[in-house]
């Protein structure tokens, strides 16, 4: 009988460690569920308040998404059309994928005086500013002709325009 109490009572405070460990996890994974929610759900802004143009148009060329978490509408591209790095990579330098080739949208590369330098190692034309969003928003590059399917066109505001500009002007 006293052994068996012993024995008990051994067992239960291995309960009690084994129970406060799994209560810990289980602490440790609801609060993280619940900051992904409140982050997906665009709860919490992603971008800060009064952050810089730069930082602002960055978070549209990786998520394709506004400042404000909202996704930005664009026409034409395929259905994974995500965003600009989904498809030009995260640097902008551009893709090699089964379905498509991706230029190079740095600002420096699209604006280079020698003509930008195509996937093909070509020269193409040299980019403005205002062509640069005129290929963005409508699909039209600078020598006027229209851009291939895969490049969608993205309904951008002034605003959401300027901060993007502003990204791409700092990609090496
Ligand atoms: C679904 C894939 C896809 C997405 C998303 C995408 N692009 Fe493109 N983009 C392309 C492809 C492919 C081309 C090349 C089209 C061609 O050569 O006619 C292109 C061309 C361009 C060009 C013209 C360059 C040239 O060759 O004259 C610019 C500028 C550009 N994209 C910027 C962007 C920006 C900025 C975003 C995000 C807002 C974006 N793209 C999102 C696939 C994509």
């Amino acid at each position: 009988m006293k052994r068996c109490d012993v024995i008990w009572g051994k067992s239960t405070m291995k309960g009690k460690g084994l129970l406060l460990a799994g209560l810990a996890f289980l602490i440790i994974g609801l609060v993280g569920l619940v900051g992904l929610a409140l982050f997906s759900s665009g709860i919490a802004p992603p971008v800060a308040t009064g952050s810089t143009p730069a930082a602002r148009g960055a978070w549209i060329f990786r998520t394709g998404a506004d400042p404000d978490g909202q996704p930005i509408l664009s026409s034409g591209g395929m259905m994974m059309s995500a965003s600009c790095a989904g498809c030009h990579g995260v640097g902008g330098r551009g893709l090699r994928t089964p379905m498509f080739v991706s230029p190079n949208i740095t600002y420096r590369n699209l604006t280079d005086p020698e003509g930008m330098l195509e996937p093909d190692g070509t020269r193409g034309p040299t980019y403005t500013a205002d062509q640069i969003r005129r290929a963005v928003t409508q699909g039209i590059d600078a020598e006027g002709q229209s851009l291939a399917w895969p490049m969608p066109r993205w309904q951008l505001t002034d605003d959401e325009w300027n901060d993007l500009l502003a990204y791409l002007k700092t990609l090496p």
